[in-house]
C-alpha cells in the first residue's frame, strides 16, 4: 500500500494519507508525492477540488521527526515545498479530519476551503515544545482565523484541543459521525466541483486573502524554521521523542 492514496471519484481528487501505523506521519517521499499530485490536480481541467484525508483513524502526526533530524543536518525538507504548493493551490481544498491533527497536520487546514472532523479529533501544535517554530503561514492564518487569545494557546502554549473547540474557533465546518465523515466530505467537495470553475476560483482567491503577504510569512517562517532545526533545543526535543521507550 502507497503511504499516500491516489483516487479520482468524477472531479473529485482524494488524496489519503496511509501510514497509520506511524500515524500518519509525513516523510518526504510522502511529501513529494502529494506536490506531484497536486501539481497534476491543478494542470487537469477534469479535476474541480481536492479532497485531503487521513486512514487509520488518524489524520497526520505532522512532519516525520527522523526526517526533521536529517533536515537539521542538511537534508532534504520537501515539506517546504508542499507548504508553499498547498498555498498557492487555486482550486478548492476540502479535509476530512478523523483522529490526530498534529503540526502540520493541522497548520494545512488553514490552506483548506472546507473543513469536516470527527468528534474523536484532536489538534496539537507542539512547535515551540519542539524548539519550533509555527509553519505555513500559521504564524499570520491563525490568529486572523481564530483570534489572538486561542492562537497563542495553541500554537505558543502548546495546547491540544478537540473538535468542539476547533469549531467553535471557526477552524471547522462541522463536527461529524465517524460513520458520516467521508460521505460529507465527498459530498461537499463535489458540489464545489460542480460550480462554475472560474467564478469559484476567482472567488476563492479573494477570500483567502493577500497572496503575496502569506507567501512573504510562509518563507519568513521557513528560514526561521530552518535555523531552529539546527539549534541545540530543538536536536534535544526531536532526538528524545526517537529515543523514546528506548
Ligand atoms: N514522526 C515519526 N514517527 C512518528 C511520528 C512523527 N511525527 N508520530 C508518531 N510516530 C510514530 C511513533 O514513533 C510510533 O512508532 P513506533 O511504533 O515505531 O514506536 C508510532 O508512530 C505510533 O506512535 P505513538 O507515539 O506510539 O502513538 P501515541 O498514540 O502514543 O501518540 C502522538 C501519538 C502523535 C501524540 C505521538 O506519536 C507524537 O507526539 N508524535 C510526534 C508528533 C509531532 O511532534 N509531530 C511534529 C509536529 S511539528
Amino acid at each position: 500500500m502507497a503511504d499516500v492514496e491516489i483516487a479520482r471519484s468524477g472531479a473529485v481528487l482524494e488524496l489519503t494519507l496511509n501510514r497509520p501505523a506511524k500515524k500518519n506521519a509525513l516523510t518526504n517521499a510522502m511529501y513529494r508525492t502529494l506536490n506531484v499530485a497536486l501539481r497534476e490536480a491543478e494542470r487537469d481541467a477534469g479535476v474541480g477540488a481536492v479532497l485531503l484525508a487521513g486512514a487509520g483513524g488518524v489524520f497526520s502526526a505532522g512532519n516525520d521527526i527522523g526526517d526533521f533530524v536529517a533536515a537539521a543536518q542538511g537534508g532534504e525538507m520537501a515539506g517546504a515545498d508542499f507548504v508553499r504548493r498547498i498555498a498557492a493551490f487555486p482550486k478548492p481544498l476540502v479535509a476530512a479530519v478523523d483522529g490526530l491533527a498534529v503540526g502540520i497536520g493541522c497548520t494545512l487546514l488553514l490552506h483548506c476551503d472546507l473543513v469536516y472532523a470527527t468528534s474523536e479529533s484532536r489538534f496539537l501544535l507542539p512547535f515551540v515544545d519542539l524548539g519550533l517554530l509555527p509553519e505555513a503561514g500559521a504564524s499570520l492564518l491563525l490568529p486572523r482565523r481564530v483570534g489572538m487569545a486561542r492562537a497563542s494557546a495553541w500554537l505558543l502554549a502548546g495546547e491540544s484541543f478537540g473538535a468542539d473547540e476547533a469549531h467553535d474557533a471557526g477552524l471547522l465546518n462541522a463536527v461529524v459521525p465517524a460513520d458520516a465523515l467521508m460521505a460529507t466530505a465527498r459530498e461537499k467537495a463535489a458540489r464545489l466541483a460542480a460550480k462554475p470553475r472560474t467564478a469559484l476560483m476567482a472567488a476563492r482567491k479573494f477570500l483567502r486573502g493577500d497572496t503575496a503577504e502569506i507567501v512573504a510569512r510562509i518563507e519568513a517562517e521557513l528560514d526561521a524554521f530552518r535555523k531552529a532545526l539546527a539549534s541545540p533545543e530543538a536536536r534535544a526535543a526531536l532526538t528524545a521523542f526517537l529515543n523514546k521507550g528506548k
